[in-house]
């Protein structure tokens, strides 16, 4: 099996107990970065229609917090697709969010048309997508000019110090016990501290985007810089 299908298959195994464990690890502060994403974006939007994409989506949670906060924002979603190419993890995300449109697809080839969305976000799923540099071509493409990209990713760091050092602690020793209690699947926690390390460092990643053709707005550590956001604009 080629890379990108063993991790797809992972997230197929873990797929049923992917939202129990994920609110454990993160003891529910992944919920906050994710609204604090949505707010800043959608605050673009105020009494417009908009078209979301939500890349990597999973179980949808991304998905619901862009319809939640949208809601309260008065911004009007004209449509919202969760595009994943995890089966299990797409039957999960039907079965949560029962309205919602979902596609079977690889970021780097996400079926939709040219200049289609307002707004594509991806939430810790481009660490997984080992045609990175495809993927952000494609958002770029799918995305309207002037359009926004929010990424949420757990980024590699780039300084060593003692939170570097608990961090690391927590992600290589602790996480996958519990995560791997949790889904019964050791490995699959043992990959996300592994798939950090391969991944790039903030500023790394911002360069990335720019070459893909995006401004960036901002780009953000949250909790001791444990999880990332980048939004960036496309702009060419
Ligand atoms: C850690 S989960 C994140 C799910 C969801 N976005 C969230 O925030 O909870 C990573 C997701 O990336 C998906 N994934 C893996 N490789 C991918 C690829 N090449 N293109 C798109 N999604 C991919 C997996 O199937 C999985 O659902």
């Amino acid at each position: 099996m080629q890379k990108q299908e063993k991790i797809v298959q992972m997230f197929n195994d873990i797929a049923p107990t992917y939202d129990v464990a994920n609110r454990v690890l993160s003891m529910g502060v992944d919920v906050s970065w994710r609204k604090y994403a949505c707010k800043k974006v959608l605050k673009n939007y105020q009494n417009s229609e908009v078209k979301i994409v939500d890349v990597a989506c999973g179980t949808g949670d991304m998905m619901g917090m862009w319809q939640s906060e949208a809601g309260l924002l008065g911004v009007k979603i004209d449509e919202l697709i969760g595009i994943d190419p995890s089966s299990g993890m797409l039957d999960e995300g039907r079965k949560k969010f029962a309205g919602f449109k979902f596609i079977q697809a690889y970021a780097d080839k996400t079926t939709l048309e040219s200049d289609f969305a307002d707004i594509l976000s991806i939430s810790y799923g481009i660490r997984n997508v080992v045609a990175r540099k495809e993927a952000l071509n494609e958002f770029n493409r799918v995305l309207k000019m002037g359009g926004h990209l929010v990424v949420l990713e757990f980024t590699k760091r780039s300084k060593k110090g003692f939170l570097t050092a608990l961090r690391d602690f927590y992600l290589q020793k602790i996480l996958p016990k519990i995560g791997g209690a949790i889904s019964k699947n050791k490995e699959a926690y043992e990959y996300l501290p592994n798939s950090i390390e391969g991944f790039l460092d903030a500023k790394g990643f911002c360069n990335e985007l720019e070459n893909a053709g995006f401004k960036i707005l901002e780009c953000k550590g949250f909790s001791m810089e444990i999880s990332t956001l980048f939004v960036a604009q496309k702009v060419r």
